[in-house]
C-alpha cells in the first residue's frame, strides 16, 4: 500500500485529492486546522486514514510531519495543499504576513523537509499547489501573488536538484486558475473550475509524475499571455 501525506486536506482541493487516494488504496496522513472538515472521512475510512490538527504558521510542521510518517510506516508522496488566499484589496500587514507565514515560511519547511526525507530515501515524490497567480503580480492581492512566485521558482530548484541527484525523486508543480472552493468565495472569476474536477486532473499529473500542469488545463493560454504580456500594458491593468 503507497503512503501519502496532503498538508490542507480538511477542504476544498485538498479534501477531494483525500477521497480520489482513498479510492486508490494510499494510506494516508492527513493535516488541517479545523476538526470539522474530514472527520466524517475519517469515522469511515479508519484504517486507512491518520489525521493531525495543527497550525502550521505556529507549530514545526517537519515534527508534526516526522510523527505522521512514523505511524504510517513510510512516505511515497507528499501534497502541499494548505494555503491562506483571502488577501484581496491589500489588506496590510499583519494579514499578508500572517499569510506569508503559511504560504511562504510553512511552505519552506515542508518543500524542504520532503526534500530531504525523499533523497534520503533515495526516491519520494513531493508535489505543491501553487497558483496561475504567481507568473506575475497583481494590485489587487500583492502578498499572494508574490507567495505563489516564491513557491513555483522554489519549486523550480528543487527540481533541479533532484535531477542532480540522481535519484528518483519527482517535484510537481501544479498551478490552478480558479477553482470553487472556499478561497475562491467572493471573488471576480472566469473559466471555474470544480474542486472534483481539480482534484481528478490533479491526480493524473501525479501518476504521470508530471513536472508541472495548469488546472484546467485551458489555463495554460492565460499562463502565455500573462508570460508575453509587456510591462507597460501590465501597469495599467
Ligand atoms: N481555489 C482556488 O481558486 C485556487 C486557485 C489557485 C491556487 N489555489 C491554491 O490551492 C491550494 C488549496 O486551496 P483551496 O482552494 O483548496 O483552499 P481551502 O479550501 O481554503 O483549503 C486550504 C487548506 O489549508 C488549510 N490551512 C489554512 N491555514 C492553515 C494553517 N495555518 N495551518 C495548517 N493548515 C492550514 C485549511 O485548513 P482548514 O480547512 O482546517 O481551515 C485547508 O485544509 C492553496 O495553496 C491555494 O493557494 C487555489
Amino acid at each position: 500500500m503507497k503512503k501519502a501525506i496532503i498538508i490542507g486536506a480538511t477542504s476544498g482541493i485538498g479534501k477531494e485529492l483525500v477521497k480520489l487516494l482513498i479510492d486508490n488504496d494510499y494510506k494516508l496522513g492527513l493535516t488541517g486546522l479545523h476538526t470539522n472538515g474530514i472527520e466524517e472521512l475519517r469515522q469511515n475510512n479508519q484504517k486507512q486514514l491518520e489525521v493531525r490538527y495543527f497550525d502550521c504558521t505556529k507549530e514545526s510542521s517537519a515534527e508534526r510531519i516526522t510523527e505522521l510518517v512514523a505511524s504510517l510506516g513510510g512516505l511515497d508522496l507528499l501534497i502541499f495543499s494548505a494555503g491562506i488566499g483571502h488577501l484581496n484589496g491589500n489588506p496590510g500587514f499583519e494579514v499578508e504576513n500572517h499569510a506569508n507565514k503559511l504560504n511562504v515560511m510553512a511552505f519552506t519547511e515542508i518543500a524542504d523537509w520532503s526534500y530531504r526525507f525523499f533523497e534520503k530515501q533515495g526516491k519520494g515524490h513531493f508535489v505543491a499547489i501553487s497558483s496561475i497567480a504567481g507568473l506575475r503580480g497583481y494590485r489587487v492581492s500583492p502578498a499572494y501573488h508574490a507567495a505563489k512566485s516564491y513557491q513555483i521558482r522554489y519549486l523550480e530548484a528543487l527540481k533541479q536538484k533532484a535531477y542532480r541527484s540522481g535519484k528518483s525523486i519527482c517535484i510537481t508543480d501544479i498551478r490552478p486558475g480558479f477553482v470553487e472552493t472556499e478561497m475562491s468565495v467572493g471573488k471576480k472569476q472566469f473559466w471555474v473550475t470544480s474542486k472534483e474536477k481539480a482534484a481528478e486532473q490533479i491526480f493524473r499529473l501525479i501518476k504521470r509524475k508530471k513536472g508541472m500542469g495548469y488546472i484546467s488545463r485551458r489555463w495554460q493560454i492565460i499562463a502565455i499571455i500573462m508570460k508575453l504580456l509587456p510591462r507597460w500594458i501590465h501597469r495599467r491593468i
